[in-house]
């Protein structure tokens, strides 16, 4: 794998490895300096926008595999290994039951990234982070392997939760919180995880987590790849599904690469943009 890659922003541009790139980020020196945990979301975009393309039944959506690319996933998985939480979706969940193409829950499963199993373990981190699932719906199951001794799966959802859909999460294991009446609120949550003592969380949920998280104040940081393709399709899902910002969430960038390799020789930016308080 070719490991340079060029940044773009901050100024001077320069070539810099692509291993190690989102190590560099440091998101738990970043997090010191909150009073509560510090929040980022990762996405990968075609430049239309599209993080998803249509499912065979024409009705949902599905990964889009046309964009997902090693070089990228090696990001997700470096920004994945620094953080107590990730953040997924009950979505997500009922998709693991049957398979999913892409495992997010449990990280550095790959022995290619045996080197971020080491970071994460000789920093006295527990061997994987905790799971935070967002749902109201609460129809599925908590697959074991994403429970260990030292992993916890906390379930958030909302005050009109089915209690015998609460009770059965409970005797699988899961920890069941709530966040919100109606919807899970991104305050909520927020207030949870920082009482239970996380001081990084991580997204990897899709469109409506990241509506609940921005809408709410608590998204600190957003990841984003462009991947040079266009891909269309409907329907169309894009990084944000929601009712209209008002008023919008501003964003500055923070840092900007350009990976020449990525996408088949096509190349990629990596970008990221922090919340402007
Ligand atoms: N390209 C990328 O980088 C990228 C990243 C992430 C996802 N995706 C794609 O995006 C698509 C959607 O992913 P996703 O379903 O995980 O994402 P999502 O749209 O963020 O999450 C949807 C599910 O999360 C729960 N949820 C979201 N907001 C909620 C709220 N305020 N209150 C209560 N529950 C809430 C609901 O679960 P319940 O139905 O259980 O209540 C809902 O079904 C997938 O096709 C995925 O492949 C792409």
């Amino acid at each position: 794998m070719n490991d340079k890659i060029l940044q773009l922003y901050p100024a001077p541009s320069r070539e810099v490895s692509l291993r190690g790139l989102y190590l560099e980020h440091n998101l738990r020196a970043r997090a010191e300096a909150l009073d509560r945990v510090f929040v980022c979301a990762n996405f990968v975009s075609s430049l239309d926008g599209r993080i998803a393309v249509p499912d065979p039944s024409g009705k949902g959506v599905t990964l889009a595999e046309a964009i997902t690319n090693p070089r990228d996933w090696r990001l997700f998985q470096e920004l994945a290994v620094q953080t107590d939480i990730l953040i997924t979706s009950g979505r997500y969940l009922r998709q693991y039951a049957t398979g999913v193409k892409q495992e997010i829950l449990k990280i550095y499963d790959d022995p290619q990234f045996e080197d971020l199993r080491n970071w994460r373990l000789s920093r006295g981190l527990s061997s994987q982070p905790d799971l935070a699932v967002i749902s109201s719906r609460l129809d599925f199951d908590v697959p074991p392997t994403l429970l260990g001794d030292d992993r916890s799966l906390l379930i958030f959802t909302t005050k009109s939760a089915d209690a015998d859909q609460i009770q059965r999460l409970q005797d699988q294991g899961a920890k069941i919180l709530f966040a919100g009446e109606e919807r899970v609120d991104g305050q909520e949550l927020c207030a949870h995880l920082t009482e239970l003592g996380y001081r990084t969380a991580y997204s990897g949920a899709g469109p409506k987590v990241l509506h609940l998280l921005a809408s709410s104040g608590v998204l600190d940081r957003l990841y984003l790849t462009f991947a040079n393709r266009l891909l269309g399709g409907a329907p169309y899902a894009s990084i944000l599904e929601g009712p209209l910002l008002d008023p919008p969430i501003d964003l500055q960038l923070n840092t900007l690469y350009f990976d020449p390799y990525g996408i088949e020789g096509l190349g990629q930016l990596f970008a990221s943009y922090d919340r402007v308080e």
